[in-house]
């Protein structure tokens, strides 16, 4: 299947005021193409760091990203933002999704940037919603969903653009734990799919979910086992 994800050597190095903090120190990573993978460790430890670069939210100190075949670690933010909007579904702890805006359109916003037509991103955003389990919850806007409902449309959101990675960091961080095993039953089912998930949690039993658990520590990769 080959490599979706290669990372070598990615520092990333913070500035706060005088102090420099180092954050990631040196972070090598392969990630098979549909693949199920856990990241796990303390508070504080880069979790979310090494994230938001998976994510091409944000870019090393140092090192190389290779998303796709495409080396992302030097490129423009212009850039960035077109790679992430294709290749990047990110799935949030807070799920992030706009209040005031219909399931339906929380959904299909990402392929209004990626240029499709209205009537395409409303039939893609449908059969997304239904995959999720939300056929009936279309028109709802955040606040007339549960926790769990939103959670499923950020989840819609990320999958819309059938990305090459979809990334969660603590997808189920705000939710009772009935309800976080919900959604760790339709990762199960995304990943089944075929889709490539990378998943921060700080809970084992969210953990054995994946195929793969990568631990970090202090920045480092502290080890790399297979469930
Ligand atoms: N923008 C930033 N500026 C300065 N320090 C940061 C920044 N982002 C993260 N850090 C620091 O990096 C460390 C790791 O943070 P994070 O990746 O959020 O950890 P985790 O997700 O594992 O809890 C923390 O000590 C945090 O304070
Ligand atoms: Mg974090």
């Amino acid at each position: 299947m080959g490599n979706v994800i290669e990372i070598r050597d990615i520092v990333r190095d913070f500035q706060l005021g005088q102090e420099t903090v180092h954050v990631l120190k040196g972070i090598d990573l392969d990630i098979e193409r549909g693949d199920y993978v856990a990241i796990m460790g303390p508070s504080g430890s880069g979790k979310s760091t090494l994230m938001n670069l998976l994510g091409c939210l944000d870019t090393p100190t140092s090192g190389s990203y290779n998303l796709n075949g495409k080396d992302v670690s030097k490129m423009s933010d212009d850039e960035l933002a077109d790679i992430r909007n294709k290749e990047i579904g990110f799935v949030f702890q807070t799920f992030n999704l706009l209040p005031r805006t219909t399931a339906l359109d929380n959904v299909a916003l990402p392929m209004v940037y990626a240029g499709a037509s209205k009537k395409e991103r409303v039939a893609r955003a449908e059969e997304v919603l239904n995959d999720v389990g939300l056929a009936d919850r279309m028109d709802h806007r955040p606040n007339q969903l549960s926790g769990g409902q939103r959670q499923r449309v950020a989840v819609g959101r990320a999958l819309v653009n059938k990305p090459s990675i979809i990334l969660a960091d603590e997808p189920t961080g705000n939710l009772d734990s009935k309800t976080g095993y919900e959604i760790m039953n339709l990762f199960d089912e995304i990943h089944k799919a075929g889709n490539t998930v990378i998943m921060v949690t700080h809970e084992e039993d969210i953990a054995a979910h994946a195929k793969r658990v990568i631990r970090l520590r202090d920045g480092i990769i502290e080890s790399d086992t297979r469930n």
